[in-house]
């Protein structure tokens, strides 16, 4: 097999960090999001986050014309529901895809007439790469994003990109509890974008052909992971390429040998059949897998009050369900994928552990400038 840097021609590999450049600056405001969008998949991914960073001012003027937006896009005026469209990108069984439907359940039989919740599963309507700038294009009223989409509008995202910053899930809870994990919510408003509440699905697992124990391991390897700055610099510090791609095209890419191997959560994993695929998954726990679920903020601050609280009400509840769901649905889903395939699973041990997090925790000093002290420190010291 060619090596991972020689598989990764200009073409395919996709630079994460990208700067916003010219070219994309003036299309935006020409037909539709949507069909602007889908044009832009011909252009790669990573070009919809140039946009999305081009846009920036575009995307501000937006929200500040948020009322003419809310008006055109609300009905109950005219005795017709409000609309509201959630695209999201995994199968309905996971934590996310259950959780949005139980969002319309709960929000249509509460506000009956007033409200219709439409749910787009598996990127039917947009990839994470493109639902943002869809969002504060007014193309789609909800979404929950992995928090890796993010960095595209606030650099303080990636603090939960951080290898082995948060050792379970109960300190990434503490950490969203805490004053700044609350205000995170709110990063995006300038661009229109209004943080609800924060979803779980769990810790990220690695999987190859063959055992990774230790980093040593898997040097030389391709992996597909999502579009991350941090997970680029960390894999490249024990020489594995990554190459961001969309979730739909991850099994694909692992079984034309495209990538030799991924990370990701247990329930998609599953979901997507990826235990079938890859042989061996090693269980590092060294990041999670959450998302922030996030609304236009015109479209959201324009609903009715009595709407608007309802929805928080019913988005609470929900929340509480779907992390409880998330943590029941680590175990399950693996239990599954190690009866339904003949995977290893590797659990290293504290001293290979250990050499991961050496490996990987140097890159903290690469972006704790573009995170900031404070947040650093608060998620440091949500550890106990
Ligand atoms: C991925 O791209 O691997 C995940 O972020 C997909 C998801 O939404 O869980």
């Amino acid at each position: 097999m060619a090596g991972a840097q020689e598989r990764l021609k200009s073409g395919v590999y996709m630079e994460t960090g990208v700067r916003p450049t010219a070219a994309f600056g003036a299309v935006a405001t020409s037909s539709s999001a949507r069909s602007f969008l889908m044009s832009c998949r011909n252009l790669g991914a990573m070009a919809v986050l140039a946009l999305g960073l081009a846009l920036g001012g575009l995307i501000g003027g937006l929200a500040a014309a948020g009322g003419a937006w809310a008006a055109d896009n609300q009905a109950g005026g005219s005795g017709e529901p409000i609309v509201i469209r959630f695209s999201h990108v995994v199968d309905e069984s996971t934590p996310k895809g259950i959780g949005a439907q139980l969002f319309k359940e709960r929000a249509e039989a509460r506000l009956p007439g007033r409200v219709k919740v439409e749910v787009y599963p598996r990127a039917q309507r947009y990839t994470d790469e493109e639902v943002l700038v869809a969002m504060a294009l007014g193309d789609v009223e909800m979404a929950a994003p992995s928090f890796t989409q993010f960095r595209s509008f606030t650099r303080a995202m990636q603090i939960f990109e951080l290898p082995f910053m948060f050792d379970s899930v109960d300190h990434v809870h503490r950490f969203q509890n805490s004053d700044i994990g609350r205000q995170l919510l709110d990063f995006m408003l300038p661009q229109g974008i209004q943080g609800l509440a924060y979803w779980d699905n769990g810790m990220r697992v690695i999987s190859a052909n063959k055992p990774l124990v230790v980093p040593d391991d898997a040097a030389g390897l391709l992996f597909r992971t999502e579009p991350s700055a941090i997970f680029q610099e960390q894999y490249n510090r024990i020489d594995v390429a990554t190459l961001p791609l969309p979730f739909r095209d991850v099994p694909d890419a692992i079984r034309t040998g495209l990538v030799d191997g991924q990370e990701n959560s247990w329930s998609n994993i599953y979901s997507r059949g990826i235990h079938k695929l890859n042989r061996s998954f090693t269980e590092l726990d060294h990041s999670f897998l959450g998302y922030m679920v996030v609304t236009n903020a015109a479209f959201w601050s324009g609903l009715p009050e009595d709407v608007r609280t309802t929805l928080e009400s019913v988005l609470k509840d929900v929340t509480t369900e779907v992390n409880a769901l998330a943590q029941r649905q680590a175990q399950t889903d693996r239990d599954k994928a190690l009866g339904e395939a003949s995977i290893t699973i590797v659990t290293p041990t504290p001293e290979q552990l250990d050499a991961w997090r050496n490996a990987f925790t140097p890159v903290w000093q690469d972006f704790e400038g573009q995170i900031g002290q404070e947040i650093m420190d608060a998620a440091v010291a949500a550890r106990h």
